[in-house]
């Protein structure tokens, strides 16, 4: 299995050291508009082959992707402190006007897993970019769906991989954090808390909520960019798609919104196998209209 990253910026480098250390594939390459940080980078990264899994990484320009199985797009400006996901869509967009086509000429086999901000709005442009038989995928909210369960295990006390529950809509402000899916041993979170005799109120609920909305900003504001939580999730889907694994995540695509979001998904070989719609509560679902509207209003301020 071979995987390609483009961008080795942050976001970039640590997917491919997540992916080095899981042992996911047997080659990865990376490439950046500035090579010499691809190749410190790879080099950096090879070093931790021999004490993990073998993996054999190097750096190349596009031609390099030949024969991927799938590639990690994550070149293009990243937040400063204080700016949205969405006001980055103007500057990315013209990047990958040029970078896409370039990347499925290198790799038309390869899934194109999108991680660039606004992550929904470049998954759908990327789509459109691209051929239609490559597969096109975002990372959607897999990162937020983690920081809810993360928080969510916090005060349950447990094990944050037993915690189900799923953050649905755009990566961005608007995002809605499903309550009602959440599930702890089969288990409401309400019902759970009892069982434990935990306190549980719309106070803590709200601190999660905020916890989890606010996180990349909280994180910005600190140390100016995140990267280990999207580059393990970054590893995950990719793992989903190029080993087949059926993986429930809530990775970015189509939806009955028209408009890239999302939901969550069957992930495997041929990208998104199947999107879920789990019942939500009527405020939940009038949330993810907002969410599908405050997306198209963007893509249309684009387009306009
Ligand atoms: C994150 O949520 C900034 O989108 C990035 O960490």
């Amino acid at each position: 299995m071979k995987v390609g990253v483009v961008g080795s910026g942050f976001v970039g480098a640590t997917a491919a050291y997540a992916l080095t250390l899981r042992g996911t594939c047997s080659d990865l390459v990376l490439v950046d508009r500035d090579a010499e940080r691809a190749r410190a980078e790879a080099e950096d990264i090879a070093h931790a082959a021999p004490v993990s899994h073998g993996t054999r990484v190097s750096s190349g320009d596009f031609s390099a992707l030949s024969g991927c199985d799938a590639v990690v797009v994550a070149a293009g400006a990243n937040q400063k402190p204080g700016e949205t996901r969405l006001e980055l869509l103007g500057r990315n967009a013209a990047i990958f006007r040029e970078l896409i086509p370039q990347i499925c000429e290198a790799a038309p086999l390869a899934a194109l897993i999108i991680a660039t901000n606004p992550v929904d709005l470049l998954t759908d442009l990327a789509a459109s970019y691209a051929p239609a038989s490559q597969v096109v995928l975002g990372s959607g909210t897999v990162l937020d769906s983690a920081r809810f369960r993360h928080l969510i295990a916090q005060r349950a006390g447990v094990d944050a991989t037993h915690v189900h529950g799923y953050v649905l809509g755009e990566h961005g402000d608007s995002e809605v954090l499903a309550w009602s899916t959440v599930q702890i041993a089969g288990l409401g979170i309400e019902e759970f808390m009892a069982a434990r005799q935990l306190p549980w109120n719309s106070a803590l609920r709200e601190e999660i909520d905020r916890g989890t909305r606010d996180a990349a900003a909280a994180i910005i504001s600190g140390k100016r960019a995140t990267y280990y939580g999207i580059g393990a999730a970054l590893a995950r889907i990719v793992e989903a798609v190029i080993l087949d694994r059926r993986a429930i995540l809530t990775v970015s695509g189509p939806t009955p919104y028209g408009i890239a979001m999302s939901l969550p998904r069957v992930v495997g070989r041929s990208g998104i196998e199947e999107t879920l719609q789990p019942p939500l509560t009527a405020e939940e679902t009038q949330q993810l209209e907002r969410s599908a509207q405050t997306l198209r209003e963007a893509l249309g301020a684009l387009e306009g």
